[in-house]
């Protein structure tokens, strides 16, 4: 399993919807190539987190980097892991509100440190 996190900022223009039907309308594609994960939108900030088959995460990624509704993409995490961390989501996403926007940081520290397949590894060796 190959994980990838990258950090943008939405292009002038891009609303909250936008940034819903981006996710809804992804997750026939990523659903029919095994791909899963979450979009965030946290006031000016994208993140999003792809997990699946390495080709197919960097070839979606490529597609993503070209796309004009969003800017200044920028990859935070790339890894291989065991185990999905968002088994069953083919795109799940989170629009933070502005007064409430989420830590981002926190966030991408909770993310990097789940991982299930490390958990699972420890729970069979113990
Ligand atoms: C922030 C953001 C996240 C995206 N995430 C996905 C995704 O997970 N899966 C997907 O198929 N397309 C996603 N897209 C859309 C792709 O960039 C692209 O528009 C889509 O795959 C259709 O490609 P095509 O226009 O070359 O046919 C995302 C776009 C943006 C701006």
């Amino acid at each position: 399993m190959f994980q990838l996190i990258y950090l943008s900022n939405p292009a002038t223009g891009l609303t909250r919807d936008g940034v819903r039907d981006i996710a809804v309308r992804s997750r026939r594609f990523n659903r029919e190539r095994a791909l899963t994960g979450v979009l965030v939108l946290s006031g000016e900030t994208i993140l999003q987190f792809l997990e699946g088959d390495e080709e197919t995460v960097r070839a979606l990624y490529k597609r993503i980097l070209r796309d004009t509704r969003h800017v200044r993409c920028d990859m935070v995490m790339a890894r291989h892991t065991r185990l999905r961390s968002f088994p069953g989501h083919p795109m799940g996403y989170c629009i933070a509100d502005d007064g409430h926007a989420c830590d981002l940081n926190r966030l991408l520290d909770g993310l990097k440190a789940y991982d299930i397949g490390a958990a699972e590894q420890m729970r069979l060796a113990g």
